[in-house]
């Protein structure tokens, strides 16, 4: 078969088992399978380009490194909503409606309001063309790459009635369950938290770098559309429309025939949303019908057809019963409240997040004060104040502990840190735990037979300390057999997991070290610039830092962890057991010393080549990337929109402004 055609065939068969497996939760093939496809088409689009589709299922895995946002004037502007917050509002504004319509009859539909990031879709064709953020409500960023990552949105409409051309507006999120996850696993490396599901999906949106914007998982809800001439009576029309064509509506959206019907939705979903993947934070009232809603026309922000009810946040009063305080993976020590159980926003709420030392003296918490919890954007409650009128005079005041109460090493703070820490990183136990748990963990090793809970065991029975100790695990098996609820099989599972474990690629590996502040992304970018862990561990701490999106944190945390002759001990087992402290295959780029003794600045947007692989082709030829310009500085590499003050300083201090087609010049040819 051509190319051509094979290529079409992929991408069709492909479509299909990802609308199967996303819309209606369908695997129609085994994964391996459909990895297999993607994989064929891929290869044989990256040898025949002209006949990818930029539809193509390969766009959905991300890796596309798009340079700038481009902007983009919206059609019909993006307007806001007007806010209340009452019965009484609402019944205004059914009053101003029914005014405006001058007594003609007329019904609602009420949607949530989800709490997210506002996306305008623009499909031409039925193929999904572009995609920009709100902005200004004028003008926004073209993000088409990072929204075809978002995989339950069709590339493509169903369906023989789909429109040549519509524009799509909703709502892209992340699900709650995701950010959670997300956020656990950011604590456990020590970087930065997110605050809240919403400022989650805004910054996804603007990496960028796809794939990293894949790994976040959003999602998307369509809740207008926008076509050219009119295809639909009504707004409600149009959802099933939308639906029926492959977009996501979330179903919670109901026709009202009235304001009471819309007051008992409003009532009804009050608890009902905790439910849902996505928060939301009130509900969308607007009039079903679309001719009346040009009658009623728009203010100068938000349209007079429609309105959002805002419900309070939620918080309940509850006794404090005690503090208690754990220790992570590197050693920070947070405080969790224990409360007498209260309902809260659909939940139960036994515990709440006290954040830090600082927080309990900010807010005089004491054992046996009636606190106000809070369930806001965040997922977690935390306490927002004490009802100081019902302070029992027996409360006693938190004393945040001095020594770790897990193995009574006296805490430290660092300077800058809001954290206390546990220094004892060789001989605290849940540090400890946490590290094998980490190690073996789906991103890291991913052993199979070997879970986060069997780890633990065999740490509290002694069996293993740290990661290389699983690999004298198949030396030990009498003492595996030993175990209750451990059969043979499941320790031959568990062993074989183990051996296969030492292929797993180099960059994982260096994640699953739990170095501090060493995550997944970084890991990729220091395996990939140093490719071996001697290497890494060799590093100065200045050219660490010098590293893509590495950073002076990151190095001065990875040549701590580098100097340490436990760590390196560890590195020594390991190796020795035959796991991968090295990466595979050739090398992405020519190597050479040619820009040794040089440094560059690299700025604006390039023509040929993202920044980041500049950045990698100078350092892996002997260059050094600085921020600043100063006279020491051997060139400034400019790009497109570089600005004006950069170039008057370079020239101020004599220092030649190049292209990055000269930069490519001064490179050895690749062979
Ligand atoms: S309709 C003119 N429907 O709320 C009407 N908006 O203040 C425009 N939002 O930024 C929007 N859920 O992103 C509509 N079901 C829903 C919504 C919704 C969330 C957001 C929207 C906009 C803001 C309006």
């Amino acid at each position: 078969m051509n190319p051509q055609a094979r290529i079409q065939e992929l991408a069709q068969r492909l479509h299909h088992l990802n609308t199967q497996y996303y819309q209606h939760d369908v695997s129609e093939v085994p994964d391996q399978e459909f990895d297999q496809l993607l994989a064929e088409l891929n290869a044989l689009e990256k040898a025949h380009p002209e006949f990818a589709q930029p539809n193509s299922p390969t766009q959905r895995v991300g890796g596309t490194v798009t340079k700038q946002f481009a902007q983009a004037t919206h059609r019909y502007p993006m307007l806001s909503l007007g806010n209340t917050y009452s019965e009484d509002d609402l019944r205004e504004f059914d009053e101003r409606v029914q005014k405006g319509l001058e007594g003609a009859p007329y019904g609602y539909v009420c949607e949530q309001k989800f709490d997210g990031v506002a996306m305008s879709l623009a499909y031409e064709n039925g193929d999904l063309h572009q995609g920009v953020t709100r902005g200004d409500g004028t003008r926004g960023d073209v993000v088409t790459a990072n929204v075809r990552t978002i995989r339950t949105l069709p590339l493509h409409l169903h369906g023989p009635d789909a429109p040549s051309e519509v524009e799509v507006r909703g709502e892209v999120f992340m699900p709650n369950s995701v950010f959670d996850d997300l956020n656990q696993e950011r604590e456990q490396n020590g970087e930065a938290l997110l605050a809240n599901p919403r400022n989650a999906a805004s910054g996804a949106l603007k990496l960028q770098d796809s794939a990293a914007v894949a790994a976040r998982r959003l999602r998307f809800y369509a809740y207008s559309v926008l076509t050219p001439g009119r295809h639909f009576g009504s707004h409600s029309e149009s959802l099933e429309a939308a639906a029926a064509w492959g977009l996501p509506v979330s179903p919670t959206w109901r026709r009202c025939a009235n304001l009471e019907e819309v007051l008992a939705y409003i009532h009804e979903w009050e608890q009902k949303r905790f439910t849902l993947p996505v928060n939301t934070d009130g509900i969308v009232i607007k009039v079903d019908n679309l001719r009346q809603q040009d009658q009623l026309g728009l203010t100068a922000k938000s349209p007079r057809w429609a309105i959002a009810y805002k419900y309070p946040t939620a918080a309940a009063r509850t006794r404090l019963r005690e503090i208690i305080y754990n220790v992570g993976r590197t050693g920070a020590v947070t405080p969790v409240a224990l409360l007498d159980p209260v309902p809260l926003a659909g939940t139960t709420v036994k515990r709440a997040s006290v954040h830090n030392a600082n927080q309990i003296a900010m807010l005089d918490l004491r054992l046996g004060d009636m606190v106000f919890v809070e369930k806001g954007g965040e997922i977690i409650p935390k306490i927002t104040g004490v009802d100081l009128a019902e302070r029992p005079t027996e409360a006693v005041p938190v004393r945040f502990p001095t020594e770790c109460p897990a193995c009574a090493t006296p805490l430290v703070r660092p300077e800058g840190e809001a954290h206390f820490r546990c220094p004892n990183e060789r001989g605290c136990p849940p540090q400890l735990k946490a590290r094998l748990e980490h190690y073996v963990s789906r991103k890291a090793l991913n052993i199979d037979g070997l879970g986060a809970e069997t780890v633990g065991r065999f740490f509290d029975l002694g069996l293993v300390k740290t990661p290389a100790d699983l690999y004298d695990l198949a030396q030990r098996r009498p003492d595996l057999e030993g175990l209750e609820r451990l059969g043979t099989k499941s320790i031959d599972n568990l062993l074989a997991g183990i051996e296969k474990s030492k292929t797993v690629a180099f960059e994982r590996v260096l994640f699953g070290l739990g170095i501090r502040y060493v995550g997944e992304g970084g890991a990729q970018r220091l395996a990939q610039h140093y490719r071996t862990l001697a290497v890494i561990m060799a590093a100065p701490t200045a050219e660490l830092a010098a590293v893509p999106d590495v950073g002076g944190i990151t190095a001065d945390s990875v040549a701590l962890w580098s100097q340490q002759p436990e760590n390196q001990e560890e590195v020594r087992r390991l190796a020795e057991a035959g796991v991968a402290l090295e990466a595979s295959g050739e090398p992405p780029l020519a190597v050479s010393d040619r820009l040794a003794g040089l440094t560059f600045v690299l700025s604006g947007v390039f023509e040929n080549y993202s920044r980041e692989q500049l950045q990698t082709l100078i350092t892996s030829n002997g260059g050094k990337i600085t921020g600043s310009i100063s006279k020491k500085l051997s060139y400034l590499v400019a790009g497109d929109n570089m600005g004006p003050a950069k170039r008057e300083k370079a020239v101020g201090f004599k220092v030649p402004i190049i292209s990055e087609n000269e930069l490519l010049a001064l490179l050895p040819v690749a062979e």
